[in-house]
């Protein structure tokens, strides 16, 4: 498996001056979070998560309860569960790309067969439905999405979602929702856990995103599937056996407040949306975008009729500019395509960063 080389982490922090390449909002420290951690007793922690957290994690839902939640490091180490306890190298999965790297590469590594859907620009990166059934075989396990999706920030419409689950029951393999964004809901009320539909349903989510607490790597799988959620607790036991009871109390101090956290963070994404839009909009004759709908990213697309030199770009837009950006690659897109995530930066940091990237594409242009 690749290791992320672009990533802001390998570039290094103090060689970025405007970080326009990450999906989620600014990290908080725990002064600014107000928590105490010295009652916290250094045990080990409940094998499935402690048990205000999975509560926490439940949001007073009439159809979850604690036993359908469990926790995990970030939602990658859950990610990493469910294709390790779900796929062996005889099974099919159907997944939907561009997605996050675990959903492809841990499968990859599972050696199983895979069919990749790839979302379209020109469908508004929904899926294509018919394209899903035909993708059914007889040994399919899993279905595999990323909604909110990343790295376009759209969300499926409700009928797609409808369908994906009664294409699961039809065919009884289990639909994974990577909802790593879900509380980035900015623009809509926030959707239920789409676990909550079926049984056959995975969503996994975690503090990362939204919440600007990717240190504590606090992630969670919610499942009403109890024979899943006794295989998937057995695989963590083998490799962590408990989370950090450290991490999980800072998460729950973290989920207690977060109607006050979550205004505060909904208020800056539209801001900083708005600035976002309007460089878009002033810049629609070289570029071409879909409105996100969630999530603190969106994904332009620069037009086929200027010609840039891509490798350049990338590379002087960091050099040069401190600027960063997702480049398509790092989701097995197009190198025109450019993930911006616009609630990362300050206003002013965005704005400056912008700014770059087309000052950058000038210099890059090939007459
Ligand atoms: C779609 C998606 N899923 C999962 C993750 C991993 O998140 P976590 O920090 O919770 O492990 C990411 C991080 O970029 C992501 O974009």
């Amino acid at each position: 498996m690749p290791i992320e080389i672009e990533s802001p982490e390998e570039m290094g922090y103090s060689t970025i001056q405007y970080n326009l390449a990450e999906s989620s909002v600014r990290d908080r420290t725990i002064g600014q979070l107000g928590i105490d951690l010295s009652s916290v007793l250094l045990n080990y922690g409940h094998h499935r998560g402690l048990p205000e957290l999975q509560q926490a994690i439940c949001e007073n839902s009439s159809v979850l309860k604690n036993e359908h939640v469990l926790v995990t490091g970030g939602a990658a180490q859950g990610l990493y569960l469910i294709a390790n306890t779900l796929l062996t190298s005889e099974d099919h999965l159907v997944v939907v790309r561009p997605n996050y790297g675990t959903n492809l590469e841990t499968p990859r590594g599972i050696n199983c067969a895979m069919t990749i859907i790839d979302l379209s620009f020109e469908n508004g990166f929904q899926p294509d439905m018919d394209e899903m059934r035909q993708a059914i075989r007889p040994n399919t396990k899993l279905i595999s999405i990323t909604h909110p999706h990343n790295p376009t920030g759209v969300l499926f419409s409700q009928d797609i979602l409808d369908e994906l689950v009664e294409l699961c029951e039809t065919y009884s393999c289990h639909l994974l929702v990577d909802e790593t964004y879900r509380q980035l809901n900015f623009k809509t009320p926030l959707l239920p856990y789409l676990a909550e539909k079926s049984d056959l349903v995975i969503s996994v989510s975690s503090l990362s995103k939204a919440f600007g607490a990717p240190g504590i790597r606090i992630g969670w799988i919610v499942s009403r599937d109890a024979t899943l959620q006794h295989d998937l607790l057995a695989a963590k036991e083998q490799m962590i056996i408990s989370n950090s009871v450290v991490d999980e109390y800072i998460a729950l101090q973290i989920l207690l407040q977060k109607e006050k956290l979550l205004k505060e963070v909904h208020n800056t994404l539209r801001t900083n949306y708005q600035i976002t839009e309007s460089w878009l909009q002033t810049n629609r004759s070289i570029l071409e975008w879909m409105t996100p709908g969630a999530g603190a990213v969106v994904f332009p697309r620069i037009k086929e009729s200027i010609s840039v030199d891509l490798k350049k770009f990338y590379h002087r837009l960091h050099s040069h500019y401190q600027t960063v950006v997702g480049g398509g690659h790092w989701f097995e897109q197009d190198m025109r395509h450019m993930r911006i995530g616009f609630g990362y930066p300050s206003a002013n940091e965005l704005t400056i960063g912008l700014k770059n990237i087309m000052n950058c594409l000038k210099n890059c242009s090939i007459k």
